[in-house]
């Protein structure tokens, strides 16, 4: 037997029904922020990953040369696409421009429950001015999406990349080797990131005071401690989140997020209940689109795990109730199996989902399979019945059965 790739899953139909349904939640709720989606491909240029995704991706990217010896690589994540999509196609269009996508990622790491070698990212980008009102919109959008699913425990963390940048210049980290800098901190790898500064001939002292910035850490009242004008543009944003009835966020300077294109603010979004893997949102405002020939645009956007937020919502005891089907019509007899054809065909074309025995089942082990399948009705089409220009309808909760007109079968069904 031929088994999936390792960290890959298979969908069966009840999983597939839950993700289309709450993948349509998160589709609404983006359109009700004026955001558009959007669609790329599955495989690209394996430079578009290299040129900014930082080492932590580049580890993990799926790449290889294809038949005409062109290097391509399976997306780990869709904001270099976007991006490139809109330098190639959309510069001209008027701003702001708002997209969202959902689609696959993949990224090879270790497999363990929440992470995958493929999964599933539902994000946003935004291109528009560089202001708080554009970080807010987006943060807003994310925090409406995971509260649309209906998520109850989970904390919002917004912090500013380019302090830390700052104060890594400042105490003279070199340009090229900020990213493994970033990297480290973004694990918390303090032990590692120590010896590392040390390399760089950084001083004790503001090896120290980078490690502090990065434990800054509380509500409102930190806001003052931050250095520059980083302080008040989080200050600003917290003021228009809180007015469009988004409260809690936390600011947290230690927000130093994996992707290496990040400039300006960064946020995050956990679910404790995860575990290790807790991380169900993450993003910030990136400078990317001059990487790819464009125009310098400011950009903002986040991506959704999508797996890890139905895990998390699983985690919490969130039930999904499949839909199953209304109607299930069973032929009594070989005689009148065009008739029974022709009332399901009825149910069908009013949208009612139905379904018709083709396995030739009598009527009794049609009416196991029935309950199997968990059918609301079943509908019996009998000689007798047509007579009358009717069927039986068998209520399968209550087991009543009642003798309807055809012509009044779908608002019986219905109803
Ligand atoms: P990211 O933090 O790398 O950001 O990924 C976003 C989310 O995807 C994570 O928070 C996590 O929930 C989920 N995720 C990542 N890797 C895996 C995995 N192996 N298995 C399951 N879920 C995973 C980005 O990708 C950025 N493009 C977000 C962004 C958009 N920033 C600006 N715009």
């Amino acid at each position: 037997m031929i088994q999936r790739p390792r960290g890959t899953r298979d969908f069966l139909p009840d999983e597939m029904e839950k993700r289309r349904f709450y993948e349509n939640i998160l589709r609404r709720t983006a359109k009700t922020f004026g955001f558009r989606e959007i669609a790329t491909p599955i495989f690209e240029e394996s430079e578009l990953f290299i040129l900014r995704s930082g080492p932590n991706v580049l580890g993990e990217l799926y790449a290889f040369k294809d038949k005409g010896d062109r290097d391509i690589a399976l997306r780990p994540e869709m904001t270099a696409p976007a991006i490139r999509m809109f330098v190639n196609e959309m510069s001209n269009e008027p701003r702001p421009i708002k997209m969202f996508y959902f689609g696959q990622c993949f990224r090879y790491e270790r497999p363990q429950s929440g992470r995958y070698r493929e999964f599933f990212q539902f994000g946003a980008e935004l291109i528009g001015n560089a202001n708080a009102e554009t970080d807010a919109e987006i943060i807003a959008m994310a925090v409406s999406m995971i509260r649309a699913l209906g998520l109850k425990d989970y904390k919002v963390r917004i912090g500013h990349i380019g302090v830390l940048r700052q104060k890594l210049i400042e105490a003279d980290v070199p340009k090229d080797r900020m990213a493994e800098v970033l990297q480290k901190l973004d694990k918390k790898l303090y032990e590692e990131a120590e010896p590392l500064l040390q390399s760089m001939s950084v001083s004790k002292e503001n090896i120290d005071n980078i490690f502090k910035l990065t434990e800054t850490v509380g509500g409102k009242e930190v806001l003052n401690s931050i250095p520059g004008d980083a302080g008040d543009y989080l200050r600003n944003i917290i003021e228009i989140l809180a007015a469009m009835g988004v409260n809690g966020v936390e600011i947290d300077l230690g927000v130093v997020r994996g992707l290496d294109y990040y400039t300006g603010i960064v946020f995050e979004a956990e679910a404790p209940s995860l575990g290790a893997e807790k991380q169900i949102c993450g993003g910030g405002s990136y400078t990317l689109s001059e990487l790819f020939g464009g125009e310098k645009v400011f950009s903002t956007g986040f991506a959704i795990g999508f797996d890890r937020i139905l895990l998390a919502m699983e985690k919490e005891g969130q039930v999904f109730k499949n839909e199953g089907v209304k109607a299930y019509v069973v032929p009594a007899s070989e005689d009148v199996k065009l008739e029974a054809s022709k009332v399901v065909a009825l149910l069908r074309e009013n949208e009612i989902v139905s379904d018709i025995d083709i396995m030739g089942r009598k009527m009794g082990k049609a009416m196991k399979y029935a309950s199997a399948i968990k059918a609301e009705y079943v509908v019996i089409v009998g000689t007798q019945e047509l007579e009358q220009k009717s069927v039986t309808v068998r209520n399968m909760e209550t087991g009543e059965q009642t003798l309807v007109k055809i012509n009044s079968l779908v608002g019986f069904i219905a109803n």
